[in-house]
């Protein structure tokens, strides 16, 4: 388990000081995918980089399965460090190397032979998919390709945690599904904990299972995905999710209702099979959804009939197929507030 307690961070500048990570307390549990998501310089990058001591904490302590690593020493803290891989934006490959000798790199500064490395190098690209681009050179390769060798390169020392720093942020819509896919399966497979800082919430949305919420360096908020996703309580976390300032959201549309897709269930099939079951018609004011492997991930906002009745015919089939939603406060009457399923 990662621990973070009371952790602060501050860098002086020639302008003064900067309070970049501010009392933070977070628990990640192992095993888990940990999403931190805010807007730039809300001090993410910041606090991801104090996780493996690459940023020094100026006070508080990080504790990873009961070890405070600020109390290591030079050599204890670098065979921690062992077992925390990094992954980043830009990938950091090393540009003079093959994708297999960029995978073997950490090995060969570990001191591991030659022969396992070679091993262990070519096991890796089978489990990023990348076995047969081995002796291509990073220049060579697309985005998601080259994130696919960081990827593998940070598992080479078999480590328990994997921090990434807006890894799929230089990549297009699908590139980035596929990266995060391959994050979700190395999670399932090996167990590996997985961090990921992202100023996306659909990539909070599709692999996370927690998020915390940064803004000035603090945490503002924070849950299960699905929890803040469908009911956001800072202004950060609203903005995040309900991006445009113009966007009709439940609060400004009268009569609306906001269905939350989290990916246990595909998005249009929902609202025809409810129209049909229901006998309403429905109005779909916006639709923010993408199809991930059949199941939808995102929200909708529909208008509600005028109809008391047909209302809570919805209500009762969005809860009895257990679809998150939220309505607008005039169209509450109604509501059986704790009925909604989360
Ligand atoms: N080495 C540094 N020296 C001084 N200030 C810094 C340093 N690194 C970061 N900061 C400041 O700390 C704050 C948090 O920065 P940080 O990079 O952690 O934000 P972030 O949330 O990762 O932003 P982004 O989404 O743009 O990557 C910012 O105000 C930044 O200017
Ligand atoms: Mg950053």
């Amino acid at each position: 388990m990662i621990e973070l307690k009371d952790l602060n961070k501050t860098y002086k500048t020639a302008a003064g000081e900067v309070n970049a990570v501010r009392n933070i307390n977070l628990r990640i549990e192992d095993g888990s995918i940990f999403g931190i998501i805010g807007f730039s310089g809300a001090g993410k990058s910041t606090l991801v980089r104090c996780i493996n001591l690459l940023e020094r904490p100026t006070s508080g302590q990080v504790i990873i399965d009961g070890t405070d690593l600020c109390t290591l020493g030079r050599k204890e803290l670098r065979e921690a460090r062992r077992k925390i891989g990094m992954i980043f934006q830009q990938f950091n490959l090393l540009s003079q190397r093959t994708v297999e000798a960029n995978i073997r790199y950490p090995l060969e500064i570990a001191g591991v032979a030659k022969d396992k490395a070679a091993k262990r190098a070519a096991e890796l690209l089978e489990m990023v998919d990348l076995a047969d681009k081995a002796k291509a050179y990073p220049v060579q390769l697309s985005g998601g390709q080259k994130q696919r060798v960081a990827i593998a390169r940070a598992l080479a020392s078999n480590p328990r945690i994997i921090l990434c720093d807006e890894a799929t942020s230089a990549l297009d819509p699908i590139t980035t599904r596929s990266i995060l896919e391959l994050l979700k399966k190395l999670n399932e497979q090996l167990g590996v904990t997985i961090v990921v800082i992202t100023h996306e919430m659909k990539v909070v949305e599709q692999i996370c299972d927690r998020v915390s919420v940064m803004s000035d360096g603090c945490i503002v908020e924070q849950g299960a995905v699905h929890d803040v996703f469908l009911r956001p309580k800072s202004d950060t976390a609203k903005r995040l999710i309900e991006p445009s300032q113009n966007a009709l959201t439940i609060d400004n549309t009268p009569n609306s209702l906001r269905l939350a897709f989290t990916g246990e269930e595909s998005g249009a099939p929902v609202i025809s099979d409810m129209t049909v079951k229901c006998n309403v018609m429905v109005n779909i004011l916006s639709a923010n959804t993408e199809n991930i492997g059949g199941k939808a991930f995102g929200q909708m906002l529909i208008q509600l009939p005028e109809d008391a009745d047909a209302r809570a015919r919805i209500r009762d089939y969005l809860d009895s197929r257990g679809i998150l939603y939220e309505e607008s406060d005039d169209s509450q009457e109604n509501t059986k507030t704790e009925g909604v399923v989360l």
